[in-house]
């Protein structure tokens, strides 16, 4: 049997946990997920705008399946928090499709799609910066009718500084901080997938490493992983795959290996 994770670019197969349960996912449900139907979420062939403006999306894909982490890259204004709000449905798409678990979510509100099993972190006002850190998580818990502590446990145990800090008004925290606190809270829904849109904006070198070892445990736990980021190169190495989004549109798309040795992509997006 081939690898379907070979290509991943960071070489740790120990992450292609396909049929992982995360300590923070759901008990298992007995579903098969590789099976037919495509990718485990695809916002698939999505053209549409903001109200009745103009399309900024123009036949644009993006997936992610069981096991990956893949990652969207393009210029400013290229669309990419764009595409992400479409998959999450936060903007009418007016012709393609979102697909969750092969079921078609296309007309679903975000708060349905989060009870479906996604989690959002979006690349602004991510955070409650006047609550404290335990209360931002708490809201994320908000669907969950069941008791949350556990999962609040694995949290602090995946981000320890949030335990130190859980009594501080989140706007305390440093930048890289908020972002755990915006990563803990949509992992209080126990997603199925996590969305996340430029998780290491604004922080130092050393803090988006830090982030990054973080975001490959999470998807270690078998929480596939769909993010935009600005760190291009740094983001590549750890995709499974890669989407160059220019324009609405797709520009190029392969593993993240690919994508850092394919010349155009080089010159174009990675500085050379
Ligand atoms: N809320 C909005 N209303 C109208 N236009 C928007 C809105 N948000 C973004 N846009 C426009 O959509 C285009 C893509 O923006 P965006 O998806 O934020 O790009 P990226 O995330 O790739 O930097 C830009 O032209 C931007 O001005
Ligand atoms: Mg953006």
């Amino acid at each position: 049997m081939s690898d379907p994770y070979g290509d991943r670019g960071n070489k740790d197969r120990s992450i292609a946990n396909a049929d992982g349960q995360g300590s923070v996912l759901p008990k298992a449900s007995g579903k098969s997920y590789a099976a037919a139907g495509g990718p485990f979420l695809i916002g698939d062939n999505m053209t549409g705008g903001y109200g009745k403006g103009p399309d900024i999306l123009h036949g644009c894909t993006i997936a992610v399946d069981k096991g990956e982490i893949a990652v969207i890259v393009g210029p400013n204004g290229a669309g990419k928090s764009t595409a992400m709000k479409a998959v999450f449905g936060m903007l009418d798409v007016r012709s393609g499709s979102v697909r969750l678990d092969g079921e078609d979510i296309t007309g679903l509100s975000p708060q349905a799609r989060v009870a479906k099993g996604m989690g959002f972190v979006p690349q602004t006002s991510n955070i409650f910066t006047s609550m404290t850190v335990e209360e931002n998580l708490e809201m994320g818990a908000f669907i969950r009718r069941d008791d949350y502590r556990a999962t609040m446990e694995q949290i602090y145990d995946l981000f320890p500084i949030l335990r130190d800090k859980r009594n501080q008004a989140a706007g305390e925290l440093s930048g890289g901080q908020r972002q755990q606190v915006a990563v803990g809270r949509a992992l209080m829904t126990q997603p199925k997938v996590l969305m996340l849109d430029e998780p290491t904006a604004g922080v130092s070198p050393i803090v988006m490493d830090e982030l990054f070892d973080r975001i490959i445990e999470v998807a270690r736990t078998g929480i596939p992983i769909l993010m935009v980021e600005q760190n291009a190169r740094q983001a590549l190495e750890i995709a499974d795959k890669g989407y160059v989004l220019v324009q609405g549109a797709n520009a190029y798309t392969g593993t993240g290996k690919e994508l850092l040795a394919d010349p155009e992509v080089r010159k174009s997006f990675l500085g050379g």
